[in-house]
């Protein structure tokens, strides 16, 4: 007896046509076909049954703040700070809270349902880590939220940021972060990275910096946040995002620096949109692109996910946090349209990011958490090329999501024709 089951479903690996059970909120059974007493059945027929979307980068303190207190002119990084640092005095905990709730809602409408979401603590108010931590509970039977003291001004930077830091962990925030070339100095950058790090350590915690989000190749941080991590022990639980200078660094020196974050298991987290936007700023032509170098740390062995970053804040206004937006635009930058490597780019908004994060219980496989997400589209391919309806997003077993199927219908001299952009059958 099931309470649940989808059937005729594709899965990302390629199976076809399978048949998932799922009792008492978890995946009892996955094969081709199940007979047996069911309360729900969901036919899947041609549909790619996924686990959920996983966002490894998220800011939810200044999402939806389009406008406030005034647009970004010039669309770069700096005037992003910039405005951020005059939206912070205006924040209160309420208006976080209302733009996180809905940031949450369109989250789970895609099939996102976990996200680590960094809180600026610069502020000694700490009003977005209070109204984060409401959020965080809030959405617990829908969200795996995870919550990132992150000092936007510099730990060391900034006064007061570091025992702010402190005081966030302390109300319940789950991560340590930092801002390394954000720093006065390299040597305060490297030095803010052994401090908070040997926090970590402490209190046993995880580690998610952003890391050398620059186009200078000399921006090497990410070398020094790989030493502590395997100095102190850390491995696996340390996550270095952005890494834009690596685009940029001399290739023998990451022939070097690859091998060593493979060897710490430093997770990799790119935001491609953002990474995209806001790089190569200063360049004439050629343009850098500013990615981080996601194939070859693939190659590597290094677990890379992709983040969503940002959705209508002082850095972009666009975006609807859609993570399969975020794979289609890496998948473009990156240059990873192989058959292989398409599958590779799927995993980063999926399994890669369930791995950084440190979920438990994360897939389609026996004894996981009944937690899929059913998409109009027939395999991951036609995933990302369509960022296609999520039909139903279910959450320990139950539907929380539904989308209807899209389909256009036009009329062209009089004949009726249906499209839903599909790939036709091929042979
Ligand atoms: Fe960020």
């Amino acid at each position: 007896m099931f309470d649940l089951i989808v059937k005729n479903a594709n899965l990302p690996d390629g199976r076809r046509g399978m048949a998932i059970g799922v009792t008492d909120g978890r995946i009892a059974a996955v094969e081709p076909a199940i007979h047996a007493e069911t309360a729900e059945v969901i036919d899947a027929t041609g549909c790619l049954v996924s686990p959920p979307f996983v966002d490894s980068h998220f800011h939810m303190d200044a999402t939806l703040s389009y406008g406030l207190p005034r647009v970004n002119q010039s669309g770069t990084l700096l005037e992003g700070i910039a405005l951020w640092g005059e939206l912070k005095p205006l924040l209160t905990v309420e208006a976080i809270r209302q733009r996180a709730e809905k940031l949450c809602h369109w989250a789970i409408a895609r099939g996102t349902l976990a996200i680590r979401s960094h809180v600026d603590v610069c502020d000694s108010r700490l009003l977005a880590v209070e109204a984060l931590l409401e959020v965080r509970e809030q959405f617990k039977s829908y969200i795996d939220l995870q919550l990132v003291a992150f000092p936007q001004d510099g730990v060391l930077r900034s006064d007061g940021a570091m025992e702010n830091l402190k005081r966030a962990l302390d109300m319940g925030v789950d991560v340590i972060g930092g801002i390394p070339h954000f720093e006065r100095t390299m040597d305060q950058g490297a030095e803010s990275i052994r401090q908070l790090c040997e926090l970590a350590a402490t209190r046993g915690l995880m580690v998610d910096m952003h890391c050398d989000e620059s186009d200078d190749p000399w921006s090497r941080h990410i070398e020094t946040l790989t030493y502590h991590t395997q100095r102190l022990g850390l491995h696996g639980r340390v996550t270095g995002s952005h890494l834009t200078s690596m685009h940029s660094m001399d290739n023998y020196y990451v022939s070097k620096l690859l091998p060593l974050m493979a060897e710490a298991r430093v997770h990799a987290v790119a935001n491609p949109l953002i990474n995209i936007t806001l790089q190569g700023r200063h360049d004439t032509y050629p343009k850098r692109r500013g990615l981080t170098r996601v194939r070859e740390m693939l190659a590597a062995g290094i677990n890379v996910a992709f983040g969503h970053d940002c959705v209508m804040d002082p850095w972009y206004s666009f975006g609807s946090h859609d993570m399969l937006e975020v794979a289609h635009m890496g998948l473009h930058v990156a240059q990873m349209t192989g058959t292989e490597e398409i599958r590779q780019i799927y995993d980063t908004v999926t399994v890669n990011g369930a791995r950084a994060l440190g979920l438990t219980g994360y897939g389609i496989e026996v004894g996981c958490q009944a937690d899929m997400v059913v998409l109009q589209a027939g395999d991951v391919h036609d995933a990302i090329r369509l960022r296609p309806a999520r039909l139903f997003v279910i959450r320990g077993g139950k539907v929380i999501a539904k989308t209807a199927p899209v389909v256009s219908h036009l009329s062209i001299e009089g004949k009726d024709f249906s499209v839903d952009f599909l790939h036709p059958v091929v042979g």
